[in-house]
């Protein structure tokens, strides 16, 4: 797959979410990838409202599904917004692969919560964390932030679900981009 340039400047980022709004999600059936990223950040807006920053790597989380491998799309997205939206946006799109093996290894009741395409994905992503993997993670400044955005994911894969959309989230992508 080829790699897209960073985005320039927020008008390139927008357009690239327009896009991702006719494209299916990979990881839920009846949904858009853009669905998927909008229920993502209305999940986070209940668990962190203050946290709109947080809200918009929600939105942005899988970004690189499109451009990369399942194993690889979290940093393949943290790459592509890190020089326009900051580092604590492409940290945390970056941690949500990571969260998840880490909320698989230290808690037991969220296995049961993954669907099953994010079961299977699991395998490629490195399965449960090792305990010196687990140390690491928790050692990451927004740590505990990707967790939220990670239970986030998870519960963002309902097919007609009625979200705040695209428009409502320009102002907070302007307000978090340098260009
Ligand atoms: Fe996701």
């Amino acid at each position: 797959m080829s790699q897209p340039e960073p985005f320039a400047d927020v008008a390139a980022l927008e357009a690239f979410l327009e896009l991702m709004g006719r494209t299916p999600s990979s990881e839920a059936e009846g949904l858009t990838e853009l669905d998927h990223g909008l229920q993502c950040a209305a999940e986070l807006q209940l668990a962190a409202p203050d946290d709109v920053e947080l809200q918009v790597a929600g939105l942005l989380h899988d970004l690189g599904h499109t451009v990369s491998h399942i194993r690889d799309h979290g940093v393949a997205g943290a790459t592509l917004v890190r020089d326009l939206m900051g580092e604590r946006i492409a940290d945390l799109v970056a941690l949500h692969i990571p969260a998840k093996r880490y909320l698989v290894t230290t808690d037991p009741t969220y296995r049961a919560r993954l669907s099953p395409d994010s079961i299977r994905t699991l395998a490629l992503q490195g399965g449960d964390m090792s305990v010196a993997e687990v140390a690491a993670y928790d050692a990451e400044p927004h740590g505990q932030a990707g967790l939220d955005l990670r239970r986030a994911d998870e519960a963002a894969k309902t097919p007609g679900r009625v979200v705040p959309d695209l428009d409502y989230w320009r102002p907070a992508l302007r307000q978090f981009a340098r260009a």
